[in-house]
């Protein structure tokens, strides 16, 4: 088993010295960073747009994981490309036709990835895994920053990676929402490979708690 990589959330860096928290990410062992888009319409939340990102994307060598929380996901694919997203995970809920989309995402040569709300379940996805390079589950309604971790979701992360390798498939699986030093341990138990932490690192010793992230998945 490959360790685990370490994405922290930009949501919770400080915006008004936004540099200088992430250089301290990349220093601090960052493997990827976390961009949180959000419209105020598929969550009751407004974050930032592509222009951020690609501030983001030209200060700091890290791939850019893109995080659509949009209500038309499709009128952000261009902006996102160009604002520098390695990889974009799209709602399932957020369109009619996610196998269409995450096509055109691929055609596009980033990596593409599906993300499921804590109700959404294992089942409704099935389909979509042969042809997905990431999975992203939800562990917290998503929206905000801060938030307790849901203990349950551990059980559909486990329903991922057991048909993963039932099936031989390379699709990797990220969680997000609530990750700290214990809920992390839980998530990797259930085989989890990404770990998205926002309020857990920004607002701390980024180094120490990155560290102490990657120590407890390698
Ligand atoms: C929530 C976002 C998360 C958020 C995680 O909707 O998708 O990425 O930044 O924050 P924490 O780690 O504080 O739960
Ligand atoms: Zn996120």
């Amino acid at each position: 088993m490959q360790s685990g990589k370490i994405a922290p959330s930009i949501l919770s860096a400080d915006f008004l010295h936004l540099e200088k928290d992430l250089i301290a990410a990349k220093q601090g062992g960052a493997d990827l960073l976390h961009i949180d888009l959000m419209d105020g319409v598929f969550v009751p939340n407004l974050s930032f747009g592509p222009a951020i990102m690609q501030d983001v994307h030209r200060t700091v060598d890290l791939p850019l994981d893109a995080h659509l929380m949009v209500a038309c996901p499709e009128d952000y694919l261009k902006p996102v490309l160009q604002a520098g997203a390695s990889l974009i995970n799209v709602h399932v809920e957020s369109t009619k036709h996610i196998y269409r989309l995450i096509q055109e995402i691929k055609v596009q040569g980033v990596q593409a990835g599906i993300v499921l709300n804590p109700g959404t379940s294992f089942y409704s996805v099935v389909d979509l895994l042969p042809l997905v390079d990431n999975v992203l589950v939800m562990t917290v309604n998503p929206g905000f920053g801060g938030q307790e971790f849901i203990p349950a979701m551990t059980g559909k992360i486990k329903q991922f990676a057991d048909f993963r390798r039932e099936e031989g498939l390379t699709y990797r699986l990220e969680v997000d929402g609530g990750i700290n030093e214990q809920t992390i341990v839980s998530c990797r138990q259930a085989g989890a490979d990404i770990f998205v932490a926002g309020s857990y690192v920004f607002g701390h010793d980024l180094a120490q708690r990155i560290g102490s992230l990657k120590k407890a998945v390698q």
